[in-house]
């Protein structure tokens, strides 16, 4: 790793939603000495878990309980990190969920969960971070939207809504911000990749139809995404990766 930030001698990283799937497999990619990485979900047996996996590459660990929707947690919990570790370099804004459904199924819980995990809960993360690289005049904010933020399906309606937000925000978030204040913007957006992300579907007709359309498509490991936030983490100084698509080569 040869950016400015990831030479830091204190290279602090927070990852969203570290208890599984990407973001487990991006700490773990990440985790060498010198690093130090807040692991932040509700779930904090997987997070202690993978504290103790992370540790043992050599890197610190923070554990950080958080439900992203709740903004005191979040503050609370940033909080944390930034009175141990005196701040945080890079952001992996990775919680997310992904509820599909047909319209007419108006699973309008569903809908509103999705919105306050994938868009409010990534802007209060966001809230609590862009302070503190402002006065340190350097920070990543690494955003994971989705191809589903470029590309609509039906079933997927809110969903695409919140992904195409990621995106958007992420492009609006690096013309403020890199060029005047050197707070990199990047969004990664991941074709399908074998997580529990599907588990909270409960739409049958959803699934039905994923079964129909996944024939012989080979998903994406979660290290494949890993692989794509490091690269872009660990760029030179003057190089912002701004969008990273990354897809199965068997998925349309
Ligand atoms: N898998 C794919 O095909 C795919 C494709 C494109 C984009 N993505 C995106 O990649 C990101 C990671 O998903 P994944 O595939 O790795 O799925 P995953 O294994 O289900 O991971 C989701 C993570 O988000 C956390 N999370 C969910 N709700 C949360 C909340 N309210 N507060 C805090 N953390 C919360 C979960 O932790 P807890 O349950 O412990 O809180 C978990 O660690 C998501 O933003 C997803 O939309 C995934």
């Amino acid at each position: 790793m040869n950016s400015k930030e990831m030479n830091k001698e204190n290279n602090v990283i927070a990852i969203t939603g570290a208890s599984s799937g990407i973001g487990e497999a991006t700490a773990l990619l990440l985790a060498k000495p010198q690093v130090k990485l807040a692991l932040i979900a509700r779930r904090v047996d997987k997070l202690k878990a993978l504290a103790a996996q992370v540790e043992l590459l050599g890197a610190e660990a923070l554990v950080i309980e958080m439900d992203v929707v709740d903004r005191k947690q979040v503050e609370k919990g940033f909080e944390t990190i930034f009175s141990k570790w005196g701040q945080i370099d890079v952001l992996i804004n990775n919680a997310g969920i992904m509820p599909v459904s047909y319209m007419d199924k108006l699973k309008v819980d569903e809908w509103d969960r999705m919105i306050d995990v994938n868009l409010k809960g990534l802007l209060y993360c966001i809230a609590s971070v862009l302070p503190h690289m402002k006065q340190q005049g350097s920070g990543h904010i690494v955003n994971i939207s989705s191809v589903a933020g470029r590309k609509v399906w039906p079933g997927f309606a809110v969903y695409n809504a919140t992904k195409f937000g990621v995106t958007a925000l992420s492009e609006a978030m690096r013309m403020e911000l890199t060029p005047t204040m050197n707070i990199k913007v990047t969004v990664v957006e991941p074709g399908a990749v074998a997580t529990e992300l599907t588990h909270t579907i409960t739409d049958q007709d959803v699934l039905d139809s994923f079964a129909k359309r996944g024939g012989g498509m080979v998903p994406l490991e979660s290290v494949d995404i890993a692989k794509a936030i490091e690269y872009a983490i660990s760029q030179p100084d003057h190089v912002n990766v701004a969008e990273v698509l990354v897809m199965p080569r068997t998925q349309m």
